[in-house]
């Protein structure tokens, strides 16, 4: 349990090199801890966050699988929580400026990073105000105890997608940042396959072996914590959010503990909120444009093309068939489906 676990991330870095390794995965290898596939380079961060994170009381956690509308949802929670101060009309917000990524940072990044430069980055979150907003690729099961205590108030929000698009999502991600990669490396990095076929992807992703994985149960966690504790974690589904932005809108900002008020439904500041924080917005927006995140990773690469089901034009039957078929074995009599 989490609390054993403490010994283990006092002494992470003689720890690493004996978990199980997976360097198939373009771009940084994994090791398997707890159950769960992570970059290496965050399993020292992972530590950071349970020895030394100090969470507030009105904390608000945005939790995700990757490619499962992480980018969105940091987007639509910073612009709900920081309206008083940056009205989401407004044509200097924040979110036109900049990519959502810099507005919301991964509470286990900096940290991972600074211990590998030797800094003290996590003064970067006490330096925020509050309520901060941060976001985490960690399983529920890796959340640090003070985080998730009932004795602390802080809230998670987590957003889940079918995983079959999250597949498909995060190898054309991974096939563009490494095409760049390469160009901007002269194509000397030996850490990037030249070619990464979908098959390759899809084994790995159906083993389990992908940031964050298995993704079913980097799911699982988050659904059962969000039908024990409704008032601790909200469960927010990509594909409803994209059929009824509007009604998840209004959700997220009653969790999170600033609901729209009647004054501002009229005024139009949920529909404001939502065009501001739109796939098709944010990709035109100045900050998005060109530029790099902290990770190098371009801006633009976080935008394609937000449907749901668009893996039918890369999967077949058969490959979608076998990976519906692992996740419904396991999620089965769970209440949730995708
Ligand atoms: P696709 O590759 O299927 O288009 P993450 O943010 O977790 O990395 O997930 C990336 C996926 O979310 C991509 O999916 C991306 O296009 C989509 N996305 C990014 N911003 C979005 C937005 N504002 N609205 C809807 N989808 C968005």
């Amino acid at each position: 349990g989490r609390r054993s676990w403490a010994a283990a991330f006092g002494d992470m870095a003689k720890l690493i090199p004996t978990l199980p390794l997976e360097t198939r995965c373009p771009t940084v290898p994994l090791r398997q801890f707890s159950g769960f596939w992570l970059p290496e380079m965050i399993l020292s961060g992972v530590a950071a966050v349970h020895t030394r994170f100090e969470p507030r009381p009105d904390d608000i956690f945005l939790a995700s699988f990757p490619k499962s509308g992480t980018t969105w949802l940091k987007a639509l929670a910073f612009a709900t929580l920081n309206r008083a101060q940056h009205p989401p009309s407004d044509p200097g917000h924040p979110l036109r400026l900049r990519n959502p990524h810099d507005c919301v940072s991964f509470f286990e990044l900096p940290s991972a990073l600074s211990e590998s430069t030797g800094g003290a980055q996590e003064d970067v979150f006490e330096a925020l105000p509050s309520p901060r907003v941060l976001a985490t690729h960690l399983p529920y099961s890796l959340l640090p105890e003070r985080v998730v205590a009932d004795s602390c108030s802080g809230r998670v929000v987590y957003v889940c997608r079918d995983p079959k698009d999250a597949l498909v999502s995060g190898w054309l991600f991974m096939k563009k940042h490494t095409a760049a990669t390469a160009k901007g490396a002269g194509g000397e990095d030996d850490d990037v396959p030249p070619t990464y076929p979908l098959q390759d992807a899809f084994e790995l992703f159906c083993a389990g072996r992908c940031v964050g994985g298995p993704q079913w149960l980097h799911v699982l966690g988050y659904w059962e914590e969000s039908r024990r504790r409704p008032d601790k974690v909200l469960f927010l589904q990509y594909e409803e959010m994209l059929r009824d932005p509007w009604t998840n809108v209004k959700r997220l900002a009653e969790f999170m503990g600033c609901p729209f008020t009647v004054e501002e439904e009229t005024a139009g500041t949920v529909d404001a909120v939502v065009e501001l924080c739109s796939l098709d917005s944010l990709k035109r927006s100045k900050g998005n444009r060109s530029g790099t995140t902290i990770l190098g990773i371009e801006n633009a690469s976080f935008f394609r093309k937000g449907a749901a089901g668009d893996w039918r034009n890369h999967l077949t039957p058969e490959m979608a068939a076998r990976l519906d078929e692992i996740v419904d074995g396991v999620l089965q009599g769970s209440g949730l489906t995708f």
